[in-house]
């Protein structure tokens, strides 16, 4: 048995130091993928919230082996002074963890596990800009392990017009390349969903790659929902009715803290619970109250959860960005309704396939493009959701023989408050079974407008042939037939013979 000197307690921070590979942290390639995804989906996400088109700047210059010192500017609404320090310089503190809004960065670690991996691997900290438009603070930020605190020193505050987030990293143990998994696919695949941004990306060679905007559309801004009451549990209850300044009366809380509730289904509520008085402050719910309303919210016929807070990419983008990046001879979108899992949680599933032209000259075959309200999910596929449903489509049914052989490029994109990731890494969806199930229809809906354009697109070509065929015989037919008929008419003859053939085979 361990001694009593043994039993210590460890901050979060130094849990990450020791499972950084849970953050993305694994693999010279991947983690530098992860860093470049960690500041993107946070600028992303900052430009969107705030009404911005966004753009970005990114430098990466290698400072020594398997070495980087990376430079992100974004022009966002930058982080207050007060919020600085934690949003990056602490373990699990941000704006998104707790509200139901449709964001990329859902957990309030990214940012500060970068400057974790900085620290871990160059020993230095991270530098950071940020400015309102007015004033701009200057400081280099770490982490205190033992404590998950910030720690800002050097700090400058002046008058400034710069808006936005500068932030000023050196990473060892990572490796800029060009590969499937590396930072310029990264962001090609964010442009792809994204072309209301334009991202500039100084690689370490000098050389600038731009990804334009093709769109001067922002997306709808993200908007909060309430829970839908079949989502929560006891617990979740239990904290929000403990925690509700502004309601006094439990049938009022009800009604404005959750989706869907209204005043009948609280009078639905009370009849089918008289022990309990709705009439109470919310605050002084016991336990064994939660859990009984927890229990009639399932017996209660609800109204879905609102998808007002659902933000898909849209057809007409997912078919523009698919030209103007692959180029193929057909693109399918399948647009589908807001669905639920775990009872209350709404999500939307969109499934885009494109195929053949741009995508057969390029050689690209078999290719599954994942991505997670608009974040691309370069690794862990082998254990996503969206991999194994498109894995499980019998291609054969849609006219595609092997799908890994054929020149198609299926896209994915899950939108949800909360998107259920299998770690903290967030590069795989789980297979929750609703979440799945949805997938695969969207994914069926697509495979089935392909299959009617390629198998009309073999009748055609099986027609082709017939025709050509056949035409080979006109000229003999018709000299033939001349002489039968004893007319020196031929050439009419071949006129309505080629005639008859044109109008039978195309
Ligand atoms: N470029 C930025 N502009 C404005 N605010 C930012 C920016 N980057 C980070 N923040 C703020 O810092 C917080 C912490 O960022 P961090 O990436 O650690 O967590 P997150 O994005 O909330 O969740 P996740 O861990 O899933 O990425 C964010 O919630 C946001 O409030
Ligand atoms: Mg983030």
């Amino acid at each position: 048995m361990a001694s009593q000197e043994t039993f210590k307690e460890h901050s979060v921070a130094e849990f990450f130091k020791k499972n950084k590979q849970m953050l993305g942290f694994s693999g010279k390639i991947r983690s530098l993928t992860t860093i470049v995804h960690e500041y993107v989906t946070n600028s992303f996400d900052a430009c969107e919230e705030a009404g911005i088109l966004p753009e970005i700047e990114m430098e990466m210059k290698e400072t020594g082996k398997d070495r980087y010192l990376l430079k992100v500017k974004d022009n966002g609404p930058g982080i207050p002074k007060k919020h600085l320090g934690k949003a990056l310089g602490m373990m699990l503190a941000g704006t998104k963890f707790h509200r139901y809004i449709q964001q990329r960065g859902q957990q309030g670690i990214g940012a500060a596990g970068c400057t974790m991996y900085s620290l871990l691997t160059t020993g230095k900290p991270v530098y950071a800009e940020s400015g309102n438009g007015k004033e701009i603070i200057k400081c280099n930020i770490s982490v205190d392990f033992k404590t998950n605190k910030p720690v800002l020193t050097n700090i400058i505050e002046e008058p400034s017009d710069f808006r936005g987030l500068v932030v000023e990293a050196e990473f060892g143990d990572v490796k800029f390349e060009k590969s499937n998994y590396g930072v310029i696919e990264y962001l090609r695949r964010s442009a792809l969903v994204n072309p209301h941004a334009k991202i500039r990306f100084t690689d370490p060679s000098g050389e600038a790659i731009v990804f334009p905007r093709s769109t001067e559309e922002i997306p709808p801004k993200p908007v909060e929902v309430q829970p839908h009451p079949l989502g929560i549990t006891a617990h979740d209850l239990l904290d929000l009715s403990k925690a509700e300044s502004e309601y006094s009366r439990l049938s009022s809380f009800l009604q404005a803290r959750f989706s869907r509730v209204s005043l009948a289904k609280v009078n639905e509520l009370k009849d089918m619970l008289p022990e309990i008085n709705f009439n109470k402050n919310p605050k002084n719910l016991s336990w064994e109250e939660c859990e009984m309303l927890v229990q009639k919210f399932k017996d209660i016929k609800w109204i879905s959860p609102s998808a007002d807070g659902i933000i898909p990419i849209g057809k007409d983008l997912i078919e523009k960005s698919f030209v103007n990046v692959l180029n193929p001879e057909i693109v399918v979108v399948s647009e589908r309704k807001p669905k639920i899992y775990k009872g209350g949680i709404p999500f939307v599933v969109e499934a885009g396939i494109a195929y053949g032209g741009g995508i057969a000259s390029a050689g690209k075959k078999g290719e599954v493009m994942r991505f997670a309200n608009r974040a691309p999910l370069l690794f862990d596929a082998g254990g996503c959701a969206i991999t194994e449903t498109v894995k499980s489509v019998d291609w054969k049914r849609y006219n595609l023989k092997n799908f890994d052989e054929e020149p198609i490029v299926v896209l994915v994109n899950i939108s949800s408050v909360h998107i259920p990731y299998v770690t903290a890494g967030k590069q795989a969806i789980a297979g929750i079974e609703e979440v799945s199930d949805e997938i695969k229809n969207a994914v069926m809906e697509a495979s089935r407008k392909v299959q009617v354009y390629i198998s009309g697109k073999r009748k055609k070509k099986e027609a082709e042939t017939k025709r050509k065929v056949i035409r080979r015989y006109v000229n003999q037919l018709s000299s033939d037939l001349a002489e039968l008929a004893e007319t020196d008419d031929e050439e009419k003859l071949k006129e309505k013979l080629s005639e008859m053939v044109e109008n039978r085979y195309t």
